[in-house]
């Protein structure tokens, strides 16, 4: 599915479905929406009036015009103008993009949702959008007979203005990249452990290193032995699937030149251009990689366990982030690592009271060999420390715990670094990727004292079992400006939403690229700054 801007007339436009938003007691018309009421002879007017449709939010009444170009008009409700925000528009061309494809359009003409009385950033508007379409058309059909309707061939966000236009082109075509790295990260989480293993999950990388133009690098046992990550290692041994470290290496200096100029403020740009003498600041994303956990000897309950295929969300949606980096104008250097293993009982399986030693001499007892994710995560952040790094975040579903303390609205927020905390907590609210800070107090840590090693891998209770987790990390991670998300809440929609169909999410993966685009200024020249601060 293409996504473009197209400079021009809504109501000209030959499309299976013109999706159109209307809030919440607008009477009269404007735009493009008062355009495709006169080309369609006064529809969507005797609509209002007839009261049948009042623009409460997602509230949607399909028209069969018999006059203009348009085949079917969607009218959408938008709820009240003050309540718009751009994730309103990204979950309102959600719904629009998934409605056009089921009644069998071909193509989808819609709007900037909000750039106008929504009071919404234009360009903010534009790629919520073509956000908002990519990941309301997307489904996961691979393993089905009958893969339902035709997907859209092209949806069109239809701009009148020719300069406004030219400037929200490339919105348009960054919300669109976004969206499908959002996807990428959803179809590897959705593809059963079977069919991906850590193995599969390399080769992955490998292709995404090959289009961004990225160095990659996949360690194997031995390499990892050499290294000395007994915690990765220790993991992977009940799987006939060897264990994989893929380090993803992208600095645009080098690799692909950016896709195109960003808002990237003048000054920043000048730093990009630097000599390459002067060392780049490296940033490093770790996601936890378990393409199955079966919870190991301390086997999981057999309920929803098939649900664990998703154990590698947080290295789905770096990954995700990754193949999007060519639309950033970076001054930093990106580094990826994916930490993979699949967490299988068996002759050869870790076991409870097994002592294993991380990459920088940690010795860890291990008390349940489902808290799997720690360990792999160990080696990771001690690998992640020879970068001498600004930032380390890692990703991954790490705490059922996670869920009971947030439900699946947020995910989890642990660092001690304010400002990074602050910057990511920001970058989720543009993303529409909540984040909600928790607190890894050191005291959670008491918890985690070994009779017989540094430390054990599960403290074996229930209270505070996300707290415990990320504190786990922080031995490891003590010096980094470092911050973990645990994406176990969000990584899988429990039923549908607009713009998340039930399953895997790919949630982080904008969150990040959001993050990295360094877009922290309140708001660029020209825009309101509180739309921004609204999403
Ligand atoms: N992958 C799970 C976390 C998880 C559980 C995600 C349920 C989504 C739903 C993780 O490896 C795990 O098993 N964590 C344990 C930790 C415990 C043994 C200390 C958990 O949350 O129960
Ligand atoms: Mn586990
Ligand atoms: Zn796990």
């Amino acid at each position: 599915m293409d996504v473009v801007l197209r400079r021009g007339d809504l109501a000209a436009r030959p499309a299976g479905v013109v999706a159109l938003g209307i809030f919440e007691g607008e009477r009269r018309l404007s735009g493009a929406a008062a355009a495709v009421d006169r080309a369609s002879g006064g529809l969507i007017a005797a609509l209002l009036k007839s009261e049948d449709f009042r623009g409460r939010w997602l509230e949607a009444a399909l028209l069969h015009p018999k006059t203009g170009r348009a085949r079917r008009i969607l009218v959408l409700g938008m709820g009240k103008a003050a309540a718009f925000t751009p994730h309103r528009a990204r979950q309102l061309a959600a719904v629009a993009a998934r409605r056009a494809r089921d009644l069998g359009a071909r193509t989808l003409a819609t709007v900037a949702h909000g750039a106008g009385r929504g009071g919404l950033e234009p360009g903010r508007a534009a790629q919520s959008v073509a956000e908002g379409a990519v990941l309301g058309h997307w489904r996961f059909t691979a393993y089905r007979s009958d893969p339902g309707p035709v997907a859209l061939q092209r949806v069109e966000v239809v701009e009148h203005d020719a300069t406004l236009a030219r400037r929200l082109e490339p919105e348009v075509a960054r919300g669109a990249r976004w969206a499908e790295a959002t996807c990428l990260a959803r179809d590897l989480a959705s593809t059963p452990g079977q069919d991906l293993v850590p193995e599969g999950l390399a080769e992955r990388a490998r292709e995404v290193g090959r289009t961004i133009g990225a160095k990659v690098e996949v360690l194997g046992v031995p390499q990892m032995e050499r290294l000395g990550m007994g915690a990765l290692l220790a993991v992977g041994r009940g799987s006939i699937h060897p264990p994989r470290f893929v380090v993803l290496d992208y600095d645009a200096e080098r690799g692909a030149t950016p896709a195109r100029a960003s808002r990237t403020a003048p000054a920043k740009r000048a730093r990009a251009g630097a000599p390459a003498a002067a060392k780049r600041p490296t940033v490093v994303l770790i996601g936890k990689g378990i393409t199955f956990d079966t919870g190991g000897i301390s086997l999981k309950p057999r309920e929803n366990m098939h649900k664990m295929k998703y154990d590698m969300s947080g290295a789905a949606a770096v990954l995700g982030a990754l193949s999007a980096l060519p639309t950033l104008a970076l001054d930093c250097r990106v580094i990826g690592l994916l930490a993979s293993a699949e967490n299988m009982p068996g002759g050869r399986a870790f076991k409870p009271g097994d002592v294993v030693r991380a990459m920088n001499g940690t010795t860890i007892e291990i008390t349940n060999t489902d808290a799997e994710g720690r360990l792999v995560l160990a080696d990771a952040l001690c690998y992640a420390r020879s970068f001498e790094p600004v930032a380390v975040v890692d990703l991954a579903t790490l705490t059922g715990a996670i869920s009971i303390a947030l439900g699946n609205l947020a995910a989890g927020l642990y660092s001690d670094d304010d400002a990074l905390a602050a910057a990511l907590t920001a970058a989720g609210e543009r993303a529409g990727e909540r984040l909600w800070r928790m607190p890894a107090w050191d005291e959670f840590g008491n918890d985690l004292r070994s009779d017989t090693a540094d430390l054990v891998n599960s403290s074996g209770q229930r209270e505070g079992g996300a707290n415990v987790a990320a504190v786990f990390l922080k031995r490891f991670a003590r010096g980094l400006p470092w911050a973990h998300l645990d994406i176990a809440s969000t990584a899988w929609a429990p039923a549908d939403r607009p713009h998340e169909a039930r399953g895997p999410t790919g949630f982080g993966t904008r969150l990040l690229l959001e993050w990295l685009s360094g877009r922290t200024d309140p708001a660029p020249p020209g825009a309101q700054a509180s739309p921004a601060a609204r999403a």
